[in-house]
C-alpha cells in the first residue's frame, strides 16, 4: 500500500491519524485535580449564550534530540518558521468557522506522577497521592513536553494534615479553548512513510469530553521540500488540526448529543450512537446533521443516509471514504491543496460533535459527485459508466476540477474505482511554466494560464494541417486526432456559463453538455457541465498562484483601503483582476520579484491585502529592505487604473507579524472553529463528579495506562499504582 500510494506523486500523502491517536492516552481532568472554583473552559460568561468563536493557541515545542539528529545543513530555523507559518494560516482558515471560554490550564496524569496513593474511604487524603514517582519527567503530548505553566499542580498527601504541594498550579493559557503543541522533527513514523507531512493526536479532553489540546508533528524533510508548497502544507495542517479538534474514530464514541440545542447543555449526553455498519459491512458515521449533509450533497433529500467511512488501518476510522467524497479535506489520502475543500458534510460533523457550533457560510462546495444520487461512489457502479466522474480504462482526460490533465487511474482506497488523476507531470492547465516555450509548435492551441482549465477536447489548427496535408505522411495526423484533456483558457459570464479561448482564436461561448467547434481548428471542444463557474468553486486559491516557499523570520502584512469611484460595486471576477492590479503597482513599487508576495486578496469594501515573505529562489534583498522600501514608497498613495476607473489608496498598515523567541512561540491565534460553546452546568457536573468519585479513581475517560489497583491491606490504606 505504502509503494503504491508513493507512485501517485509526491504531493499524494497518507494519513496516519488512527494509529497515532490509539498511543496517546486521552486525559481527562480529575475530580481530585478539580480546585474548588473549578470551572470548565468552556463555561460560559453569564449572561452569553452566544457562541464565541474558538481560540486555538500555538505552542512550538523544540525537539531536543531531532533538532540536532536531523540538520544536516542547519535548516531547523527555516523549517520552524515554515511550520508556524502553516499553522497559522491553518488557524485563520477555521476564523469563524468553530466558536467556544477562561484560562485553559491542562490535567497531569496521576499514573505518571504518582506511584501509590491512599486507599482508606472516609479519610481527607482517599485517592490522594501518597508515594511519589521520582522518575516522573513531566507531562507531554506525542513527544511534546507540556510547560509546567499551563499544567495543574500537584501534592504529596501524608497520613494525616495537609498535603505538601510539589508543583503549584500553573498561570495557564488565557484566551484558549484549544492549545496545539508544535514540534518540527524526523519521527520513526517520518521515517517509514516518506511521503507523511505531518501527525497530531488529542492529547487531553475537558469535563465534556471536547478536546483541549493536542500536538502536531511535522515531518521535517518537507518543510525544506521544494516539491511541497505552502498551501499543501496548510492544508495538511487543517485536516491533523480537524482530527485533534474532533473528527477521530477514537473520539466519535465520545460526541454529545444535545436535543435542546448547543446552547442549552442540560440535557446533553454521550450519543448514543456516531457509527454503525450497514448490511454490506460498510462502516458510516450515521449521526443526523452528518446525514442530512450528504443527503443534501447527493440531491436525496429526506432519504436516511450515513457517511461511508473508510477503513485503512482497522475498524476504527477517521476519514471519509474516497469513492464518495473525494476532494473533502477529511479524506485519508492528500493530493493537493488545490484539489482540497473544507466541505460542509465535514463541518456537519463538528456540528454533531455537540462541542461546537459551526458557521456553514464558511464551508467550500464539494464538486465530486454533486447531485449524483444514492447509487454514487459505489464499487459497483462506478465502473458502468454512470457517472462521469468516474472513468474506465486508461485514457486520458481532464481531472474533475478541470485545474489539471488527468490520466485514468486508481489507487488502493478508490477500491477499483478509477478516476482522471492528474498526471505526474505538467499537469496544471492554471500555471504558466507548464506552457510551451514562444516559437514552440502548438497545433492544439493549448494555452496555460492561471484561468485555463482542463477540456476534453480534439482541436488541431487548420493552418498547421493544411501545411502538412501537402505532405501525405501526416494526413493521418488530423485524423487520428484523439480526444484528450487540453489547456485552454476560460472566463466566467455568469454563473454555469462560460466562454473559451485557443490559440490564436476569438472568445467562444461555451454551452456546458455541448460540444462546440474553433475558428480556426478542426475537430471539437466539448464543455462540461456543472464543474466550471459554480460559486465557491474555489478559484481563489487557483487564481492566486500556489505559495511555494518557507517563511523567514520576518513576515509582513500590507492592508491598503482603495478609495473607487463612488456607487462602484465590483464583482467577483473584477476584484481578483484589480487584485492584479494592484499587485502589480505594489511590485513595482517595491523594486522587488513577485515573488515576495503572497495570496494578496482583495474585499467588497475595497481593501487589499498581501502578505510578504522571501521564497526560496527569489532573487533581492531581504524582507526588512522590503519593509523599508514600502513604507517609504507608501507615503504617495497608489493608483490604479481598472475597468475605466482610477482607484487610490487612502491608508496603508504595513504589519511585521512574526519573529519568534528560540524557545517557544506564542503565536496567539484566535480561531472561530468551533464552534460550539460549550455552556457547562458547573454545579450540575460537579455533582457528577463526586458521585463518581467514591466509586472508582481515576479518570472516567478510558485509559490505556495500567489500571489503578487496590490492594488495600491492613497496614495502611496504601495502594500500588
Ligand atoms: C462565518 O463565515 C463567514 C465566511 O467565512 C464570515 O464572513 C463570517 O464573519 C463568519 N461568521 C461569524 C459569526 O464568525
Ligand atoms: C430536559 O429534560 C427534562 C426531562 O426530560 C425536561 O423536562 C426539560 O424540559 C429538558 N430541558 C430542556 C432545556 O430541554
Ligand atoms: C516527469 O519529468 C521528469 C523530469 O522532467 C522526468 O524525469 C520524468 O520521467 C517525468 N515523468 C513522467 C511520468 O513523464
Ligand atoms: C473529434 O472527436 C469527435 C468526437 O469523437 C469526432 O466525431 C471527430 O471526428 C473528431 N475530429 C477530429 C478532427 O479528430
Amino acid at each position: 500500500m505504502l509503494q503504491l500510494l508513493l507512485l501517485l506523486g509526491a504531493a499524494t500523502s497518507r494519513c496516519l491519524h488512527d494509529e497515532t491517536q490509539k498511543s496517546v492516552n486521552l486525559l481527562r481532568p480529575l475530580f481530585s485535580q478539580l480546585p474548588s472554583n473549578f470551572r470548565s473552559s468552556s463555561l460560559t460568561l453569564s449572561g452569553s449564550r452566544d457562541p464565541q468563536p474558538l481560540r486555538i493557541q500555538s505552542c512550538y515545542i523544540r525537539d531536543p534530540v531531532s533538532d540536532g539528529a536531523w540538520d544536516p545543513e542547519g535548516d531547523g530555523m527555516r523549517r520552524e518558521s515554515r511550520a508556524l507559518a502553516a499553522m497559522r494560516e491553518a488557524a485563520q482558515r477555521l476564523q469563524g468557522v468553530l466558536a467556544v471560554q477562561g484560562a485553559l490550564l491542562l490535567s497531569r496524569d496521576p499514573a505518571q506522577y504518582c506511584h501509590a496513593v491512599w486507599g482508606e474511604p472516609d479519610t481527607p487524603n482517599y485517592h490522594r497521592c501518597s508515594l511519589l514517582n521520582p522518575g516522573y519527567k513531566g507531562e507531554s503530548c506525542l513527544g511534546a513536553k507540556i510547560p509546567d505553566a499551563h499544567l495543574r499542580g500537584y501534592a504529596l498527601w501524608p497520613e494525616q494534615g495537609p498535603p505538601q504541594l510539589v508543583q503549584p498550579d500553573g498561570p495557564g493559557v488565557q484566551n484558549t479553548d484549544f492549545l496545539l503543541y508544535v514540534r518540527v522533527a524526523h519521527t520513526s513514523k517520518c521515517h517509514r512513510e516518506p511521503s507523511l507531512i505531518a501527525y497530531a493526536a488529542c492529547c487531553q479532553l475537558d469535563s465534556e469530553d471536547r478536546p483541549l489540546a493536542g500536538t502536531i508533528v511535522y515531518c521535517a524533510q518537507h518543510l525544506t521540500s521544494p516539491r511541497i508548497t505552502h498551501s499543501d502544507i496548510v492544508t495538511a495542517t487543517l485536516h491533523e488540526l480537524l482530527h485533534a479538534l474532533g473528527f477521530s474514530g477514537q473520539l466519535f464514541k465520545k460526541w454529545w448529543d444535545c436535543p435542546s440545542g448547543p446552547n442549552v447543555r442540560e440535557n446533553c449526553s454521550t450519543r448514543q450512537q456516531v457509527t454503525r455498519r450497514d448490511e454490506w459491512g460498510q462502516l458510516l458515521l450515521t449521526t443526523p446533521t452528518v446525514s442530512h449533509s450528504l443527503a443534501k450533497h447527493l440531491g436525496v433529500l429526506g432519504v436516511p443516509l450515513g457517511v461511508p467511512l473508510e477503513e485503512e488501518q482497522g475498524p476504527l476510522s477517521s476519514h471519509w471514504e474516497a469513492r464518495l467524497l473525494q476532494g473533502s479535506i477529511m479524506t485519508a489520502t492528500f493530493d493537493g491543496a488545490q484539489r482540497t475543500r473544507l466541505d460542509p458534510i465535514t463541518l456537519a460533523a463538528f456540528k454533531d460533535s455537540g462541542w461546537y457550533q459551526v458557521n456553514h457560510s464558511a464551508a467550500e462546495k464539494l464538486l465530486w459527485g454533486q447531485g449524483s444520487g444514492l447509487e454514487f461512489g459505489l464499487v459497483t457502479t462506478c465502473g458502468t459508466g454512470s457517472s462521469d466522474f468516474f472513468c474506465t480504462g486508461s485514457g486520458l482526460g481532464c481531472h474533475y476540477l478541470h485545474l489539471d490533465k488527468g490520466s485514468c487511474s486508481s489507487d488502493p482506497v478508490l477500491e477499483g474505482c478509477r478516476m482522471y488523476k492528474p498526471l505526474a507531470n505538467r499537469s496544471e492547465c492554471w500555471k504558466k511554466e507548464n506552457g510551451f516555450p514562444p516559437g514552440a509548435e502548438n497545433p492544439h492551441g493549448e494555452i496555460y494560464h492561471s484561468q485555463s482549465r482542463c477540456f476534453l477536447a480534439n482541436l488541431t489548427s487548420q493552418l498547421l494541417s493544411g501545411d502538412k496535408a501537402r505532405h501525405p505522411s501526416q494526413i493521418s495526423y488530423q485524423e487520428e486526432a484523439e480526444l484528450t484533456g487540453r489547456c485552454y483558457l476560460h472566463q466566467c459570464t455568469e454563473r454555469e456559463a462560460y466562454m473559451v479561448q485557443v490559440e490564436g482564436s476569438p472568445w467562444v461561448s461555451c454551452p456546458p453538455g455541448k460540444a462546440i467547434q474553433i475558428p480556426g481548428y478542426y475537430g471539437l471542444l466539448f464543455c462540461p457541465r456543472g464543474r466550471l463557474c459554480q460559486t465557491n468553486e474555489g478559484t481563489d486559491a487557483v487564481t492566486s498562484p500556489p505559495m511555494s516557499c518557507s517563511t523567514q523570520d520576518l513576515l509582513l502584512k500590507l492592508s491598503l483601503g482603495l478609495a473607487g469611484p463612488l456607487g462602484h460595486s465590483l464583482g467577483k471576477q473584477e476584484r481578483e483582476e484589480l487584485t492584479e492590479a494592484v499587485l502589480q503597482a505594489l511590485v513595482s513599487r517595491g523594486g522587488t520579484d513577485r515573488c515576495y508576495f503572497h495570496s494578496p486578496s482583495i474585499t467588497t469594501s475595497l481593501v487589499f491585502t498581501v502578505h510578504m515573505w522571501k521564497s526560496p529562489g527569489c532573487q533581492g534583498p531581504s524582507v526588512g529592505m522590503l519593509h523599508r522600501a514600502l513604507t517609504l514608497t507608501l507615503q504617495k498613495p497608489l493608483e490604479v487604473y481598472y475597468g475605466g476607473a482610477n482607484f487610490t489608496t487612502e491608508y496603508s498598515k504595513l504589519l511585521v507579524t512574526s519573529g519568534h523567541n528560540p524557545s517557544m512561540t506564542h503565536l496567539g491565534l484566535s480561531i472561530g472553529l468551533c464552534l460550539m460553546l460549550l455552556i457547562l452546568v458547573a454545579a450540575l457536573r460537579t455533582v457528577a463528579y463526586r458521585k463518581r468519585a467514591t466509586l472508582q479513581v481515576g479518570p472516567s475517560a478510558p485509559y490505556h495506562s495500567p489500571e489503578l489497583q487496590s490492594t488495600r491491606g491492613p497496614v495502611g490504606g496504601i495502594r500500588e499504582v
